[in-house]
Formats: C-alpha cells, sequence, structure tokens
C-alpha cells in the first residue's frame, strides 16, 4: 500500500495565492474525490502535484511514501507513480501516442530491463478495446486533432499503460458523452486496487454512478472546506454550494467593498452571501 500526504500547501500563481493550507491523505485502495466551485484552485491542485512549473508552492509539504514530492522534477514524479489526466490534454505534433506511451514506460524500468514490442502492443490493443476507442487512435500524433471525447478517453488509455500508484483525474468526465462516460468511469473505477487510488476532480455526480467515491471532499477559497461521503455530492447537486458558504461564513472571492477609479468606496453587489 502507498500513501500521498498533502500537508498545508500553500500555492501562488503569478502572485496571486491560490491555494491556502489544503490538507489531504490519500491511500492506494481508496477513490477520493474533490468537487467546488469553478476557479477555487481544483486544477491548481493537481497541477502542483505533478509539478507544473507555473505553480509555486510557498508553504506545505507533498509526500509520497514519506518522500519528498517537491525536491522531484516532473519526470521523477512520474516515474514514482503519480499521474495526471489534465483538464485540457495537451496536443504533441509529431510524436505518435503509442511510442509517448512505450517511452514513458520505458524510462520507468530499471537499465537492463526492456519492454516485449510484442506485449506491449498486446497490452495496448487490450486497452484501447476496453475504453472503446477507435483502433487508429494510438497510431496517431498524441491528441492532434483528436474531438474532445476522445482527448479524455486518450488520458485514460496512458493511465491504464502506466499503472500509476495515484492518479489525479482532472475533470476527465467533461465533454464525454453519456456512452463515454459510463466506459472511461468504469475503466477507471476496475483499476481500484492496494496497488492503485486516484483523485477524481468532478462538477457532477453522474460520474460518480461508476466511480464510487470512499471520500468526498469540497474545495473553496484555496482550502478543502468539507469532506464527506457520497451524501454530500448528492447535496452540492442538488442544492450548490450556497448553503456551505453560509455554514462558513463565505464571502465570494471578490471583497465585498471595492475602491471605485473615483475614490469612492462601493458595494459589490454580487457579493453578499445569499
Ligand atoms: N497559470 C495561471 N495563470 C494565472 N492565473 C491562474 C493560472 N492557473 C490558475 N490561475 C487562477 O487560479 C484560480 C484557480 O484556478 P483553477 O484552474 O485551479 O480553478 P478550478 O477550481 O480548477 O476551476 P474550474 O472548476 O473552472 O476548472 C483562478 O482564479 C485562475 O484564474
Ligand atoms: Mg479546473
Amino acid at each position: 500500500m502507498s500513501k500521498l500526504q498533502i500537508i498545508d500547501l500553500w500555492v501562488k500563481v503569478e502572485d496571486k495565492v491560490i491555494l491556502k493550507g489544503v490538507n489531504l491523505e490519500m491511500n492506494t485502495g481508496e477513490m477520493h474525490v474533490i468537487m467546488g466551485p469553478n476557479g477555487t484552485g481544483k486544477s491548481t491542485l493537481a497541477s502542483t502535484i505533478m509539478g507544473h512549473y507555473k505553480y509555486q508552492v510557498i508553504q506545505g509539504q507533498i509526500l509520497l511514501d514519506g518522500e519528498d514530492v517537491l525536491q522531484m522534477s516532473v519526470d521523477e514524479r512520474s516515474r514514482k507513480g503519480l499521474f495526471l489526466a489534465m483538464q485540457y490534454p495537451a496536443e504533441i505534433t509529431g510524436v505518435t501516442n503509442s511510442d509517448f506511451i512505450k517511452t514513458a514506460m520505458e524510462t520507468r524500468l530499471e537499465e537492463n530491463e526492456h519492454i516485449s514490442l510484442f506485449k506491449f502492443i498486446k497490452s495496448l490493443e487490450t486497452a484501447t478495446k476496453e475504453l472503446k476507442m477507435n483502433s487508429n487512435l494510438p497510431h496517431r500524433y498524441v491528441n492532434v486533432g483528436f474531438s474532445g471525447g476522445e482527448k479524455k478517453r486518450n488520458e485514460i488509455l496512458q493511465m491504464k499503460m502506466l499503472k500509476p500508484k495515484f492518479a489525479v483525474l482532472d475533470e476527465i468526465d467533461s465533454g464525454l458523452d453519456v456512452d463515454a462516460l459510463r466506459i472511461v468511469g468504469e475503466n477507471v473505477n476496475d483499476m481500484k486496487s492496494d496497488s492503485f487510488g486516484a483523485l477524481v476532480i468532478t462538477h457532477y455526480e453522474r460520474l460518480l454512478d461508476y466511480i464510487k467515491p470512499d471520500f468526498v471532499h469540497v474545495l473553496m477559497g484555496g482550502k478543502i472546506v468539507k469532506s464527506g461521503k457520497n451524501e454530500l455530492v448528492e447535496k452540492i447537486d442538488r442544492d450548490g454550494y450556497d448553503w456551505l458558504k453560509l455554514e462558513l461564513g463565505m464571502v465570494d472571492e471578490e471583497p465585498i467593498r471595492t475602491v471605485t477609479s473615483l475614490g469612492t468606496c462601493a458595494v459589490n453587489p454580487n457579493n453578499k452571501v445569499k
């Protein structure tokens, strides 16, 4: 079993502090879900776990089995078993999907190990079929010209092949049709084991018909403000987040009073707790 710990994590992006003390602990064998209003820092958390250079950690720790993840390069994080399926997957012209996946797998091997080409092709074919992807997609350039839904499935294809310990799945359900949603959800859920856990970022309950969460967290104002189980997802789906803001005495991000260009003080009408 492996453990991923996020301890009092503060992160800034371009001089704006986005995460303000995130605490989260997960083990393999667990599915954690993060929900939260737009712009509250969910993707920031995902990118920081993976080591995106734009996200600067100003305080706190990320530990993978006790090892300091923040000292690791992106490559090393991947080799140690972290994986990120991005909200907006990047296109890589000139590199085929299968070469991309094979290279990523090879970097995980010891010096004298190698991947049998036959086994690699077989497992790539199997994973492609399990995701009901078009069989030519692995042989095309990574995500180039892929539809929105194909890009999302492709992230899951990479995940299935790389078999990480922890996968962070950032809105993997956005843009998927109902059948694709089921296929992707089931494929992720099937990976759950003593050696795999996922942090699933989503806005909607429907993905969770297929990925059964063990823990649900709400990220708001740069912090995890509430954790619970499925009933929390149902409540958010039904009632949104205003009740939680009210419970926590939070106001929206913009200040209640703003100084106008004329130097007067105006009350922001959009910024009252409803
Ligand atoms: N690279 C960046 N440059 C500037 N601002 C950024 C950058 N990344 C994130 N931000 C800002 O940080 C805040 C949090 O963004 P983030 O993408 O983490 O939100 P989110 O919770 O994932 O939202 P959504 O639900 O819309 O995906 C936003 O105000 C966003 O504009
Ligand atoms: Mg996001």
